[in-house]
């Protein structure tokens, strides 16, 4: 074994004993026949011992006679498929120093979306396929044999080979084409020092339009032929966000050009690589015309978040993936920062709340896992993208800047990526850099948030004149954990004149209230409010008392709260209904007090509040269902009465975003009159698709509504919502169609619409939109047909976080023991890695509902406050 190839199986990370510096690779894809062929040569610096070469390749075609090392021939060439490596042993130990390793190979063009893989598109009525690489995490492995870990840095240089008609990009501008006949070849410029994930290749039809930085970085952006217009909103942003960061960094975007592109099939929204940033098309594409407000926000975001990762991520790269989260939470963090400054308007950062939310909802599992967590396989990889490496990650560095402060955060920033870049750190090293820079202990404090799992509730009690904290681990299943943490504490009290900041070590602490106070009060008034973790800056949930939590409520009606800290009290109370610790009576009375909110980003956390209220009480208590609906309703009603389904001029994106929210909550809701006016509009924009009646912003709504009277017997709607789908050129417009197909209450329809997904008419990218919208109704047919289907699911969206969506969307909303035991059963003996997370976090969602089930049903006065409520707002 010591001496044998085997000894490098099993492991998690490749040796280090020899290192590639720089690879020369010229690759030639067939894009009819769907394979390529390639050959490496790979400049390695051997620094120890040794007469093997380990390196990784997977489903490759390494031509064994063709590798040579200088000009030596190997003795043993093994490729170990499982561990994805490619073992070339010699009959002695290679020489210490520089030697160049060459080999050609050949693999398929697959249709997996990773890899090196084929994308469909139609162009002149013709279809026609393009070659597209996607890397990211471990699969530059499926193209050329690499180094493939992001601690193995090297240079690149590129040839490829391809139709003399086709455009072929890269990382790195062209040097030189050559064009013989049918073939043309591409030499492309030599890049810097950059790891394996980020290398890229795009071969296919496409056009263009062009701009530049203020320091004279050309930036294109790529679309179908004829789409170009399209682009521009991209192409604006990304100049924007390119000065934008060069400032914030304080170190220039280090390509000599930066190319987007729009990709057909696309596994996840968007990919960084370094100076050919993939997308797919609706997070890249926008249309005045044909797309939302939402669209265009996600857009902007999307691009932003990428361009960011070419400082963060791509300049200066985590060590190892345990490190993910410094890429994926700092660049969504950083895409707030970008497009707060480019769309003031937007309120971006309390938007930026719904990002801590869902980390906040994920973290509260106890199948959630650290911020920094162990990868033993690159299979490991691709389940923590998730997030908590995204938003929990991009939270705590929002709470970190907030308590350092935005200057000193930024100036720490800067130098550390002057000090890492074309090279590689760990989360520990940005400890030390903001350390260094601030003086603050970083290193403690970060490391409670990023090193174990969950975060805190604080329970906040007023005790004379002293606030008492005390912290406790929250989970959703009511339990506590055993988790400590040093948390930012920051307080106010009747005013945000006065703040009080400081950090919770311990257990318990408490404040004289004196100490953030502003006005003198008199002894034993009664109404004051008090309000902890102030704009939500802190990754952690509070819980007040009694007299508290009465007081923040009056404070709500008197409309004293920022717009972030009514969505964090919200938001709190909701989390803690569901672990038990509050009851739904007093959640809905919370709510009670936000029935003249008008606000957007209030508004958003409001209704998926209400939402998942609505649904709960189906199981919990059917006898209320109705009822709690009504009382919903009559929350949501006013701010959408104000809006109506014309767009007014001049009205705000907010409001447009509010319009749109408004109208989908009240349909899922199951107001009448709203789903009327939904199928009315849609009937007239389905005879004229130019009526103004029915703007992009508001067709989601109106598609929902049209499908919540559809059914087998009556089923002209849902066939309307196909045409429609087949007709509609725009990928977003395709996205509304399918994120509605599956919400029908009637059974056989929304098994129809699950069917559906798996003809050739719905992109495998798009199997979530149909997953995503499935009925409360029809959650029994959907679960069977995952049963009868999984092994064709299985087979075809093999890649994992797809995989994930299938699990997420039809196992999470069930609500009692026994399903989550049939699921259970189910998956016993067909668990996979890839998934196996995504399983788990749905059980315990499915066993939280339960026991929420039961409490609700346990509340004696629930039925009563619902009347009463009734009553009150009619
Ligand atoms: N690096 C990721 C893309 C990625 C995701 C690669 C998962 C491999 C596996 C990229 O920077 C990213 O985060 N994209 C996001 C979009 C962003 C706006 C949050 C995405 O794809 O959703
Ligand atoms: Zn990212």
């Amino acid at each position: 074994m010591a001496d044998s190839p085997a000894q490098f199986r099993g492991q998690a990370r490749l040796p280090r004993f020899a290192a590639p510096l720089r690879y020369d690779l010229r690759i030639r894809p067939d894009l009819a026949a769907c394979n390529f062929s390639g050959a490496a040569a790979v400049a390695v610096a051997v620094s120890a011992p040794t007469r093997f070469l380990v390196l990784n390749a997977a489903e490759l075609y390494v031509d064994r006679a063709s590798i040579r090392f200088q000009d030596l021939a190997p003795t043993d060439v093994t490729q170990f498929e499982e561990d994805e490596i490619l073992v070339i042993g010699f009959d002695r130990d290679l020489p210490i120093g520089e030697g160049v390793l060459a080999m050609n190979f050949t693999g398929t063009l697959n249709d997996q979306m990773r890899g090196f893989y084929r994308s469909k598109y139609v162009c002149n009525g013709e279809s026609r396929n393009m070659a597209v690489t996607q890397f990211e995490a471990a699969d530059a492995r499926r193209c050329f044999p690499c180094w493939d870990e992001p601690a193995f840095k090297a240079k690149f240089k590129l040839t490829l080979e391809v139709p003399s008609d086709l455009v072929a990009l890269s990382n790195m501008p062209v040097v030189k084409e050559t064009v013989s006949g049918p073939i043309k070849t591409v030499y492309y410029e030599e890049s810097p020092l950059m790891s394996t994930y980020l290398v890229a290749i795009v071969v296919g039809l496409f056009d263009y339009i062009e701009s530049s930085t203020s320091e004279g970085t050309k930036v294109r952006v790529y679309t179908q032929v004829g789409k170009t217009n399209q682009g521009k909103f991209a192409l604006d942003v990304a100049v924007k966000s390119l000065d934008l960061y060069k400032d914030y960094f304080a170190t220039p975007y280090p390509l000599p050009k930066l190319d987007m592109i729009a990709i057909p099939d696309f596994a996840a929204g968007a990919m960084e690589n370094y100076g050919l940033v993939t997308y797919r098309e609706t997070a890249l594409l926008y249309d005045e015309l044909l797309s939302s407000a939402s669209n265009k926000q996600q857009v902007a975001i999307t691009v932003a978040h990428e361009l960011a990762h070419q400082w963060f991520g791509n300049l200066v790269t985590m060590e190892w993936w345990t490190h993910l989260w410094l890429n994926e939470g700092f660049a969504s963090w950083v895409s707030y920062l970008a497009v707060d400054s480019l769309f003031p308007e937007w309120n971006n950062w309390t938007q930026f709340l719904d990002e801590t939310t869902s980390g906040l909802r994920l973290d509260a599992l106890a199948e959630s896992h650290p911020i920094e967590v162990e990868i033993n396989h690159a299979s490991e990889i691709d389940a923590i993208f998730d997030s908590i490496s995204y938003d929990k990650g991009a939270s705590v560095i929002r709470m970190l800047q907030s308590y350092l402060g935005a200057e000193r955060f930024q100036k720490a920033l800067a130098s550390y990526i002057k000090k890492y870049a074309y090279s590689n750190a760990k989360t520990e090293d940005l400890w030390a850099v903001l350390e260094e820079e601030s003086g603050e202990p970083v290193k403690d404090l970060m490391t409670t948030w990023t090193k174990q799992q969950g975060y805190p509730v604080i329970y906040a009690k007023l005790n004379g004149h002293d606030l008492e904290l005390e912290q406790a681990q929250f989970l959703s299943d009511g339990s506590s954990g055993t988790g400590m943490w040093i948390v930012p504490i920051t307080s106010c009290c009747d005013s945000y004149d006065v703040q009080k900041k400081f950090l919770l070590k311990d257990k318990t602490d408490k404040i004289h209230i004196k100490e953030f106070t502003a006005s003198q009060r008199s002894d034993g008034d009664k109404n004051i409010w008090i309000k902890l973790n102030i704009d939500q800056t802190g990754f952690y949930r509070v819980k007040y008392d009694d007299e508290l939590a009465a007081g923040l409520v009056n404070a709500i009606k008197a409309k004293k709260l920022s717009l972030m800290d009514k969505i964090g009290i919200v938001e709190d109370s909701y989390a803690l209904s569901v672990a038990r610790k509050q009851t739904l009576t007093s959640l809905l009375r919370l709510l009670n007090a936000y029935h003249d909110e008008s606000d957007y980003t209030v508004l958003s956390h409001v209704t998926s509040v209400c939402l998942s209220i609505s649904k709960i009480s189906v199981d919990a208590t059917p006898d209320l269902n109705k009822d709690i609906k009504q009382l919903l309703i009559n929350l949501l009603l006013p701010a959408a009465i104000k809006l109506g389904w014309d767009p007014k001029d001049g009205e705000s994106h907010l409001d447009v975003m509010l319009r749109s929210l408004l109208l989908i909550a009240l349909v899922r809701l199951g107001h009448n009159e709203t789903i009327n006016e939904g199928v009315r509009r849609f009937h007239i924009f389905f005879e004229d698709r130019k009526t103004s009646l029915l703007p992009p912003d508001t067709r989601k709504a109106a598609y929902l509504a049209v499908m919540r009277t559809v059914s087998i017997s009556n089923r002209s709607g849902y066939d309307a919502l196909l045409k429609i789908y087949r007709e509609a050129a725009e990928p977003q417009e395709k996205s509304r169609v399918l994120g509605s197909l599956s919400s029908s209450p009637d059974k056989d329809i929304v098994l129809e619409a699950l069917n559906f997904m798996f003809t050739d008419e719905v992109r495998h990218q798009d199997s979530y939109y149909i997953l995503g919208g499935i009925s409360l109704e029809g959650r029994e047919v959907a679960w069977t047909w995952l049963k009868t289907n999984w092994d064709h699911v299985l087979k075809t969206w093999k890649s994992s976080s797809l995989i994930s969506d299938f699990i997420n969307s039809i196992v999470s909303p069930f609500t009692s023991e026994e399903k989550a035991a049939e699921v259970s059963e189910f998956f016993a003996c067909r668990i996979k890695p890839s998934f196996q997370r995504a399983l788990k976090q749905s059980l315990e969602r499915v066993r939280i509902s339960a026991r929420w089930i039961e409490s609700i049903r346990s509340e004696p006065s629930l039925g009563e406050a619902v009347q009463e409520l009734l009553q009150g707002a009619a």
